[in-house]
């Protein structure tokens, strides 16, 4: 039961403009909580409460029209009614009768981007000792601890986001099984998790040459770094720009043993020096990411994948080569003119020396449901062998 006015203001704080709070009003009290919001939303601007006879009808009209609502009462409620507003927004998909996908992917792009506004709307409130403020809660504070670090009095955030946050826990504690590796890889949350069987097997797989020294450009979990020392380079210096990403592949690698061959570093794409062999698995997708995790699904107009193929030839070594990792979707779904990985190439003074390519294989590819079903079904992964135009090696 909730009692009080189911009215509040919320702003930024005014005395740490860094520190966004939301405000609400509760019964007689004014309360306030740290607003954390992974996606960089900023706090609710129109709050009021909600809680276990909120009807799930009412509060999908309050949270489509704009109104953020804190949880009071049963943590299993709170999961149902989120549950019940996920149902309500899954029966509007977008239309896609037209039969252009490129429509169709912006379509569900923007459908996507109203389910997370809408699902983000439901708001609960956890204490200072990361607690939930809500009967028969799980316990989430190593879960939040892990994500935000030590808490600072009390934090509000979205009940979808700490559903994710507390599954994500629970791959970072039980790990995914990496055949190639013959071992788990542990994901942090934020960390691009979508470890796909395929294109770990086209790295496993591919014509290795000798190479004492390797570079895995973004390497998130650290899984293709993993796959490369197992394959016997005896250096391999690994990147990512996302400190999240970092931690987890330091993580993975000294769990593999693997610290005195495998080295992380913070950077924008390339480490110092030149390497034999240079892998990179890019976002796929040329499209504007909308939070930090999505940094590693979508490259906006493709810039990156441009950048690493034009600055490519400054970091290989004379007779190396660079294995780029590339599903064909968006070529698929006309976001990619055809032959610019080729046409780039060329034109950065690089041959490509073979391909090797595998059809995907996730749940997606066979799900007539999916509004993408048609490019979906018909998704390849490609590793491109990239050398130099004029090595000695060129065209083995
Ligand atoms: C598709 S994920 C690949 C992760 C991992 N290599 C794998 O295959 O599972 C792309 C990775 O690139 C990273 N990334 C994005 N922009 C980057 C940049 N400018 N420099 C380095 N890493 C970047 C992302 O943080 C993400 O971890």
């Amino acid at each position: 039961m909730v009692t009080g006015s189911l009215t509040g203001e919320v702003s930024a704080c005014k005395g740490d403009a860094s520190v966004p709070r939301v405000r609400w009003q509760e019964g007689p009290d004014q309360k306030a909580a740290l607003w954390r919001s992974e996606s960089g939303a900023p706090p609710p601007r129109r709050v009021e409460l909600a809680g276990d006879a909120t009807r799930a009808a009412v509060a999908f009209h309050q949270a489509c029209e704009g109104t953020s609502l804190v949880y009071r009462g049963d943590y299993r409620n709170a999961r149902q009614l989120l549950a019940a507003i996920t149902r309500r927004l899954e029966e509007r998909p977008p239309s896609s009768a037209t039969g252009d996908l490129r429509a169709a992917f912006q379509a569900h792009r923007q459908h996507q981007s109203t389910v997370h506004q809408v699902l983000s709307r439901l708001l609960v409130v956890l204490d200072g000792s990361y607690e939930l403020e809500l009967r028969r809660a799980p316990v989430v504070s190593e879960a939040c601890l892990e994500v935000w670090g030590p808490g600072d009095g009390s934090s509000a955030v979205s009940l979808r986001q700490l559903v994710g946050m507390i599954g994500a826990h629970e791959w970072r504690r039980s790990g995914v099984e990496v055949a190639a590796l013959g071992g788990r890889v542990h994901p942090h949350y934020g960390v691009s998790a979508r470890i796909r069987g395929e294109y770990v097997d086209l790295v496993a797989d591919a014509p290795l040459r000798r190479a004492a020294r390797a570079f895995d450009l973004g390497t998130g979990t650290g899984v293709l770094a993993l796959v490369l020392a197992r394959r016997g380079v005896a250096e391999v210096v690994a990147t990512d720009s996302d400190p999240r990403a970092v931690a987890c592949a330091r993580e993975n690698i000294a769990r593999f043993r693997l610290e005195k061959r495998l080295r992380v570093e913070q950077r924008d794409l390339f480490p110092e020096g030149r390497a034999d062999l240079i892998v990179f698995n890019p976002p796929w997708i040329p499209a504007q990411p909308r939070s930090p995790v999505e940094r590693a699904i979508y490259d906006p107009d493709s810039r990156l994948l441009l950048r690493f193929l034009q600055e490519l030839p400054e970091h290989l070594s004379p007779d190396g080569e660079a294995w780029l990792i590339l599903s064909n979707l968006a070529d698929l779904l006309g976001l990619r003119p055809p032959g610019l990985v080729a046409q780039t190439s060329a034109a950065a003074n690089l041959t490509l020396r073979g391909q090797l390519s595998t059809p995907a294989r996730h749940p997606r590819a066979q799900d007539r449901e999916d509004p993408l079903y048609a490019a979906r079904s018909r998704e390849v992964t490609v590793l491109y062998r990239l050398g130099l135009r004029g090595s000695s090696t060129a065209g083995r």
